[in-house]
């Protein structure tokens, strides 16, 4: 058989010992298929002593992380730690630098960094994979790269946060808040202990750039993410869309629209009502799933588990895999010279359906005043839920389904309520997902 290809191993955390236990427990299967052998010969973690269930006897211990990329012995660097930037970016550019193949499973620093770290492996002609940081165990960015070459993608959208999926879905099935399914979310591991980037749509949104630029041969523009949590979303939320047929769920979307100069891009992330029907009501817990619509191949639902250690091992293995075989091709599709600038789009320009929910005081004339607003802005109302006092206090919950129109108008309405004395929070607008 072939020479081996020989790996080193930064980070040995919940994916790191994945990769791990993936590599050894199918070593034959993985060579007869990759060609070759696929060997761990050095790996790295903060903290040595640490017992991380795996035998790392075998392996040479790196003390200095970063000395991975300049070993003679090394082709690839796997960088499973983490962060934007840090230690795991001077990794990644380095090893790249040295000509070293690198996988990553790394979200934050290829939404950040990716096109950076993309021309350096082109200079070097080394391979840079990440399949493993969209989506977790899904096949979805080789889907993309691979599966719909052929197509024209307009629009990419997707659940792609299990920690929100789970915290929502449970909400929905428990009737529970927000905190509560938080908090379960944490017990049973979906969690982290500072949750902010899941629960504020930060996760999704590096997910979601990443998909864009592959999808749609765009210049990856995390900046560009219109982003908002699910901190937000009530149990009350919940029921109501649930009495109007949908499900709440937080919502990954990247869409394209005209042509040349004038093409524009939205993407944002955003939780969204989602009908019945649709196949993403479907899916629960934290499951992740990412739905393209080409032009010929039609729509493509792509699903599975967004996270854990076997399922992003898998990943990381299927594109250590690729390196062995010799067939890893451009990480973002095309060469970064020829993915395409696009400006963002206004959002107003959506046109779409919307629901509004507001919280108001109990008082007559209130119902008149949000509607009169609407009017005004030249929003046009489907249905009307108002519930009665809640619990806590003599504030009501207005909930609307708006008929499909520019999003503008919404946002005008909104503006000629701000500051009003009737609404004692801020109003949610989610939009309703279009089929
Ligand atoms: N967990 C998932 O399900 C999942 C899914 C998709 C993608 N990812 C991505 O995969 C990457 C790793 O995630 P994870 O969940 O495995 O993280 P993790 O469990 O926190 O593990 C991180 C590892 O990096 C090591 N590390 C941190 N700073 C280091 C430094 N300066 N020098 C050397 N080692 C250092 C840690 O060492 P010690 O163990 O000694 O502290 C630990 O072994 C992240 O980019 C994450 O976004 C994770």
């Amino acid at each position: 058989m072939a020479e081996p290809l020989r790996i080193a191993l930064a980070g040995l955390g919940t994916v790191g010992v994945g990769v791990i236990r993936l590599v050894e427990t199918n070593r034959d299967m993985i060579a007869a298929r990759a060609g070759r052998p696929i060997e761990i010969v050095a790996v790295t973690a903060r903290e040595r002593g640490r017992d991380r269930g795996v035998d790392l006897s075998s392996y040479a211990w790196v003390d200095d992380m970063q000395a991975m990329a300049g070993r003679a012995d090394v082709d690839v660097v796997v960088e499973l730690v983490g962060g934007s930037d840090g230690p795991a970016l001077t990794l990644a550019r380095s090893a790249l630098d040295a000509g070293k193949g690198l996988v990553t499973a790394n979200k934050a620093m290829v939404a950040h960094h990716g096109l950076e770290l993309a021309e350096i492996a082109a200079m070097r002609n080394a391979p840079f994979a990440f399949e493993a940081a969209v989506a977790g165990g899904i096949p979805v960015l080789k889907g993309l790269r691979e599966g719909t070459a052929a197509n024209a993608l307009d629009r990419i959208y997707g659940i792609l946060n299990g920690t929100c999926n789970y915290v929502l879905s449970e909400m929905e099935q428990t009737g529970a808040d927000f905190e509560e399914m938080l908090r379960a979310a944490q017990e049973k591991g979906y969690a982290e202990a500072d949750p902010a980037f899941d629960i504020e749509g930060v996760d999704a949104a590096h997910k979601l750039a990443i998909l864009a630029a592959i999808g749609f041969g765009t210049r990856i523009d995390f900046d560009a993410v219109r982003t908002e949590g699910i901190t937000q979303v009530r149990a009350s939320d919940i029921a109501q869309a649930d009495a109007l047929g949908y499900v709440i769920r937080l919502v990954g979307i990247a869409s394209l629209a005209g042509e040349g100069e004038e093409r524009r891009l939205l993407q944002r992330v955003r939780p969204c009502l989602v009908p019945f029907r649709h196949p993403l009501a479907a899916v629960t817990g934290p499951t992740n799933a990412v739905v393209a619509e080409g032009d010929f191949s039609g729509r493509l639902l792509f699903q599975g588990a967004g996270a854990g250690d076997k399922p992003t091992a898998s990943a990381v293995v299927a594109d250590l895999i690729d390196i062995a075989r010799g067939q890893s091709g451009a990480p973002f599709s095309v060469p970064t010279t020829s993915l395409v600038p696009c400006e963002p789009a206004d959002p107003g320009d959506r046109i779409g359906r919307d629901y509004i929910r507001f919280t108001v005081a109990d008082r007559p004339g209130v119902l008149a005043e949000i509607t009169a607003a609407m009017r005004d802005a030249g929003v046009s109302i489907e249905s009307l839920i108002q519930r009665g006092r809640n619990a806590e206090g003599g504030d009501v919950q207005v909930a609307m389904v708006t008929h499909e129109g520019p999003e503008r108008c919404v946002t005008k309405a909104l503006e000629l309520l701000d500051g009003s004395p009737s609404l004692t929070a801020p109003p949610l607008v989610m939009p309703i997902l279009k089929d």
